[in-house]
């Protein structure tokens, strides 16, 4: 039978406890306050939600399903053609510019999801070598804990490629001095996703600085969390005397909480990727009401600094309250990865806490490292103290 391989890797990722399953949730669980609660029903069944990236509580905020409704009043819920045809609409103007602002960059452009942003600008980025054009192919120089789309869009483009690990910084320099590219990218995420560490920003900045390197982060897990104004890793950077990101990508779906992702960089690599970014060339551009609603979102992140403090408050709390024997990795961050190890426990531990009506997804290779297996706990505004007591003792109990 054709692609019979297909049935084989299934059986092999049960046999492996990496089989992956989707659960419908049936619907958020909406509190009586403003701000829903951090709650979702499966199966009939309500759970505490510590697997969700809606880091700062803001999806299904009235503010911004009110602007969502005024968006499709506007522009219709479909931008209809992609934004090089007739796609490109006075909404999706108005949303670059409020990045632009926010961020303090020259320019922003939108792409329907933060993987394709990724892999758009690694392919653009990497070209072919050729000596009439002035492009030696360019290296890419990328964390070991890349996301995936990182990943692909550096290993599927025609630059040479090379890992260091994980923020590693001295073996970043050493790869950079080796290379002879006039075209070198550094790329890292702002926070990870899986561990919830920083990236050594300054080092980073630092590093292109001296290599005449460029640098990329992706600040999917960082914006709206992290500084003054949610900003990101990038408000960390700005006016910092190592240099600023040459780029930054983050995505709308996670402390955003609409969907969809922006690039923010100079004129000419806009202009550039307006130009040769395939994903963004030959895609429909983001719905127009989204790109109105996720204004709203970035107003309400400017403006409420008290989701931010919340999670802070919050994650300190699970800190005390934990086991200290229990493994954890310091984080700064929203995420807080608990190290099990085994995916078979980790699996285990997972479907126990579901028991005590705790939703705390297992993550297992190939997404982690083998043996790295975890439990990666999101702390969220939304939740509340009672919330991260019961997680506290629940998992005291599993993991001592
Ligand atoms: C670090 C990182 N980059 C990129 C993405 C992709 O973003 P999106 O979900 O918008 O495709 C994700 C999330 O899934 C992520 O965690």
């Amino acid at each position: 039978m054709a692609f019979e391989f297909t049935k084989r890797k299934l059986l092999a990722q049960k046999s492996l406890s990496r089989y992956r399953q989707r659960f419908c949730v049936q619907q958020a669980a909406v509190s009586s306050s403003q701000t829903h609660n951090a709650k979702i029903i499966v199966d009939g069944k309500t759970y505490i939600n510590f697997s969700s990236n809606d880091y700062l509580g803001l999806n299904n905020h009235a503010q911004i399903n009110k602007a969502m409704q005024e968006g499709i009043d506007k522009f219709g819920l479909c931008s209809s053609s992609s934004s090089l045809v007739t796609g490109y609409h006075y909404a999706h103007q108005a949303l670059e510019e409020k990045i632009c602002q926010w961020l303090n960059k020259p320019k922003c452009l939108l792409f329907s999801s933060g993987f394709a942003a990724n892999v758009a600008l690694f392919n653009a980025l990497g070209q072919s070598p050729d000596q009439e054009k002035g492009t030696d192919g360019g290296h890419f120089f990328l964390d070991k804990l890349s996301h995936a789309s990182m990943l692909d869009g550096a290993f599927s483009s025609k630059a040479k490629v090379k890992r260091f690990a994980h923020n590693n910084t001295a073996q970043l320099s050493q790869l950079l001095s080796k290379s002879d590219s006039i075209n070198k990218l550094i790329a890292s995420e702002g926070v990870f996703s899986m561990d919830g560490d920083k990236a050594k920003l300054s080092e980073l900045a630092y590093l292109a600085k001296e290599h005449d390197a460029w640098l990329y982060l992706d600040d999917a897990h960082s914006i709206g969390v992290i500084g003054e104004q949610g900003q990101g890793s990038v408000g960390l950077l700005n006016d910092h005397k190592a240099g600023q990101a040459n780029i930054v990508m983050a995505t709308f779906g996670k402390a955003i909480a609409t969907s969809g992702a922006f690039l923010a960089c100079n004129e000419n690599l806009h202009d550039y990727l307006i130009n040769f970014a395939r994903h963004y060339i030959y895609s429909t551009a983001i719905s127009p009401a989204l790109a109105w609603a996720t204004i709203k979102s970035i107003e309400l992140i400017q403006q409420e600094q008290w989701r931010r403090d919340k999670v802070v408050e919050l994650s300190d709390l699970l800190m005390q309250l934990l086991d200290k024997s229990i493994e954890i990795i310091p984080s700064d961050s929203s995420i807080h990865a608990i190290l099990i190890g085994d995916e078979q426990k980790a699996l285990k531990i997972s479907e126990q806490l579901k028991n005590n009506g705790i939703w705390l997804t297992a993550i297992r290779p190939p997404t982690v490292l083998v043996g790295s297996s975890r439990l990666r706990v999101t702390i969220c505004t939304n939740h509340n103290h009672n919330d991260i007591r019961h997680l506290a003792n629940c998992l005291n109990e599993a993991l001592i």
